[in-house]
């Protein structure tokens, strides 16, 4: 443990796939053990794009703690919650929002780009805009050193830092600036070669049996130039070899070698990544068999994890109030 404070939060989307898998999930599990981490599902912020499907929210937070405990995040290690358990949250965005100026919500890179894209929901309000200092409460309320996140969310952390040195240069010091830590991702396409994503359905999900990705793997797009097995392929175009370089690391520049010599082919190229995706995820499926009949003691485990917070929370408000002579 080096003493340092990790926040990071995710949004409860349902059950998650590789690519979230190894966007984030995998690094939190890595950081538990030299950090004191504060993961959380940030189900508030869902209901900023999401306010008006909320029928699938309760379940898609279970998925999402289910995903989290099987992958390896350790509640003894690490803090694990849920956001609106702890209202600071709420009120420390409140207290915020009065000293972030309009203009820098408005100028937020991610909030021009989603009001061009979401075309299908009505997302000009309040609550959308104020998205940024909403995530900047859940990461100074802890007083974060690093924040574990994708290029994506640079912009809101940017915006985190300057709420944080207005906050201090009106009130007194009492937040930190917390960094972005960013991770090398390990980018996984999808079974057919495009993005991963639910919305394409060409997704492994980490809940996934062995037969399942077994299955699976052998329906992902290879090299289409290849029709015999000794044709020369060419790896950079192929689902199965951009799975190789995360799941088969020792072995990615032998079958490099070999697909380009027309030295493998790919029903047996495809048998070599499934045994090793099987035995990487075995321990994550196993390990979701058990918890999946336990929900009481999923429960009792984010009941602890949410009072830990709180109460780190309920302290950093304390000097907050104090400092903005609103402690009557
Ligand atoms: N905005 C983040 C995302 O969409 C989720 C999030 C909310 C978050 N609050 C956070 C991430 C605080 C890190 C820290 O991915
Ligand atoms: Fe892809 Fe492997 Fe076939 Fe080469 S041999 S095209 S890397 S599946």
């Amino acid at each position: 443990m080096n003493g340092k404070t990790i926040v990071s939060g995710m949004r409860p989307t349902g059950s998650l796939h590789l690519g979230n898998y190894f966007g984030a999930l995998e690094n939190w599990v890595k950081l538990q053990h030299e950090y004191d981490c504060y993961f959380f599902v940030a189900d508030w912020h869902a209901l900023t794009t999401g306010y008006e499907q909320t029928q699938e929210l309760k379940n898609n937070i279970d998925e999402v703690l289910i995903d989290w405990l099987s992958a390896g995040l350790d509640p003894e290690k690490c803090k694990i919650f849920i956001q609106s358990k702890v209202k600071e949250h709420a009120e420390l965005n409140l207290l915020f929002s009065m000293i972030t100026p309009l203009s820098w919500l408005y100028r937020c890179p991610t909030y021009k780009d989603q009001l061009k894209q979401i075309k299908d929901r009505d997302i000009t309000t309040h609550g959308f805009l104020g998205y940024p200092c909403l995530m900047a409460a859940d990461i100074l309320l802890y007083k974060a050193d690093f924040v574990p996140v994708g290029e994506d969310q640079l912009p809101h952390l940017e915006l985190t830092r300057e709420i944080a040195r207005r906050f201090n240069y009106i009130y007194g010091e009492v937040f930190p600036e917390p960094q972005a830590k960013l991770t090398k991702a390990k980018v996984l396409p999808g079974l057919d070669g495009r993005k991963m994503s639910k919305s394409y359905g060409n997704t492994i999900a980490l809940s996934d049996s062995p037969d399942t990705i077994r299955k699976k793997v052998s329906t992902m797009i290879t090299d289409p130039s290849r029709i015999r097995k000794d044709d020369p392929g060419h790896p950079e175009v192929c689902s199965v070899y951009a799975f190789h370089k995360v799941f088969n690391e020792n072995e990615v520049e032998d079958i490099e070698q070999m697909c380009r010599g027309g030295k493998i082919g790919c029903v047996q190229c495809k048998r070599k990544l499934a045994d090793s995706m099987v035995e990487y995820m075995t321990p994550i499926y196993e390990r979701r068999q058990v918890l999946k009949d336990k929900p009481e003691y999923i429960r009792e485990i984010i009941e602890t994890g949410c009072e830990n917070a709180a109460k780190i929370a309920s302290k950093t408000m304390e000097e907050v109030r104090t400092a903005m002579k609103v402690d009557w």
